[in-house]
């Protein structure tokens, strides 16, 4: 895979197009959007400063939320204008539609260095069903060069993040991207060994694709978090009111049988804390090792790893070179669910290893417990990261010019 990069461009004096992806955790608080999380912002620092360094007259493209096609105003890009002037400590002009007459004068308008903020693409329907008129009207606010920097919707084939390649001259990568595919892609391609996946998360049916394509390279699998009540119940264990998938029993068998096949060692916890009601101080009770005889109460549910299994994650953590993490183990939200996160998290820190956490709530959970700095590689991405560590071709790199 070898893509034009941003180093390749002639920058000064150009308007160029930047799609980054600036959909951000936000909530609504006294009629305001407030940033819950800014991650994503502070990745694209190091393109955006470049491209600004280098006397082009960045014009930005992104996505907030889904507003199915048309303009809806809690989705407005102008809160994270703001937020993105307080981080570059320069001025973010924000332009109120995305093409047309009134986004064609304010970039006509640039000067070397200037930003520009577009508003929401995806106010327009033309941005999901990547319709080319749409595409070559966002292409023509620029001077043919686009930069993709947008890694967390790169699988989305839409028009601003590939549809819009087939108006520019040139489409590169820019350094998020960049770095994005090296942990991702180059990285895992051979990850050194012993190669261990942590995978959590809620279902095991939105995870069987890529937990199928790491069975390929991975020596150990700890299979964790609501996902882990399927496969205790294909074993027979009770799981009384826990999340679990009642139709998905075959398939967690599928995998337990694929890893026995590939050699893999697939770890399931070994004890839980239940709880009798999701809330914060709501009564707990920790199973003991389950067994067919021994599993969570009627009624109860799963909520966290218990000690024994926290010391047996524990320790394939110290064994691992390379670790991959997606999906907490528990709903670390909620303090008194949380110990079995924070120490995975715990245990990647301290580790002599390669720690990937591969986007989701496992980035929530490692900055949560202020660890993010310790960790190797963060990724920015959700969907984009699962599909592209899958094997799946991402429409947002395949679109970029070849070098
Ligand atoms: C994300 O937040 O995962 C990306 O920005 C993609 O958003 P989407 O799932 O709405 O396409």
């Amino acid at each position: 895979m070898s893509k034009l990069s941003i180093r390749d461009l002639d920058l000064r004096g150009k308007r160029v197009l930047l799609r980054v992806d600036f959909n951000v955790p936000a909530e609504e608080r006294n009629g305001e959007i407030v940033i819950t999380d800014d991650t994503r912002l502070q990745e694209s620092l190091p393109t955006i400063n470049y491209l600004r360094e280098h006397g082009a007259r960045t014009i930005l493209m992104a996505h907030f939320g889904r507003p199915k096609g048309k303009p809806v105003e809690k989705y407005s890009l102008r809160p994270v204008g703001v937020a993105l002037h307080n981080l570059l400590h320069h001025s973010v002009a924000f332009s109120h539609d995305c093409i047309g007459a009134d986004a064609e004068a304010i970039v006509k308008d640039m000067k070397d260095g200037d930003v520009t903020l577009l508003e929401n693409v995806r106010f327009y329907a033309g941005e999901e069903a990547n319709d080319p008129m749409f595409a070559q009207s966002l292409a023509q606010l620029g001077d043919g060069i686009y930069v993709n920097d947008a890694f967390g919707a790169a699988h989305r084939a839409h028009a601003s993040t590939a549809g819009i390649t087939k108006f520019v001259r040139q489409a590169a990568m820019g350094f998020l991207m960049e770095k994005e595919l090296k942990y991702l892609h180059e990285e895992l391609a051979q990850p050194a060994k012993p190669f261990l996946v942590i995978m959590g998360g809620s279902k095991v049916s939105d995870k069987i694709g890529v937990i199928k394509a790491l069975m390929e390279k991975a020596d150990t699998f700890l299979i964790c978090g609501a996902m882990a009540n399927t496969f205790f119940k294909a074993e027979g264990i009770p799981v009384g009111a826990s999340r679990v998938e009642g139709d998905k029993l075959d398939l967690a068998r599928e995998l337990l049988g694929l890893a026995k096949q590939k050699g893999v060692k697939l770890v399931l916890p070994v004890d839980v804390l239940e709880t009798a009601e999701i809330s914060p101080g709501a009564a707990t009770h920790m199973t003991g090792r389950l067994s067919p005889n021994n599993g969570v109460r009627d009624g109860w549910q799963a909520v966290d790893l218990g000690p024994a299994s926290i010391k047996l994650f524990q320790d394939e953590i110290a064994k691992a070179k390379t670790i991959l993490w997606n999906g907490p183990p528990g709903i670390f939200e909620i303090s008194d669910f949380a110990a079995g996160t924070t120490a995975v998290a715990e245990a990647m820190a301290s580790a002599d290893a390669v720690t990937i956490i591969g986007g989701g709530d496992s980035v929530t959970a490692v900055k949560q417990a202020r660890l993010a700095e310790k960790m190797t590689f963060i990724s920015t991405g959700g969907g984009a990261s699962l599909e592209l560590i899958e094997g799946k071709e991402l429409p947002g790199v395949a679109a970029l010019t070849e070098k």
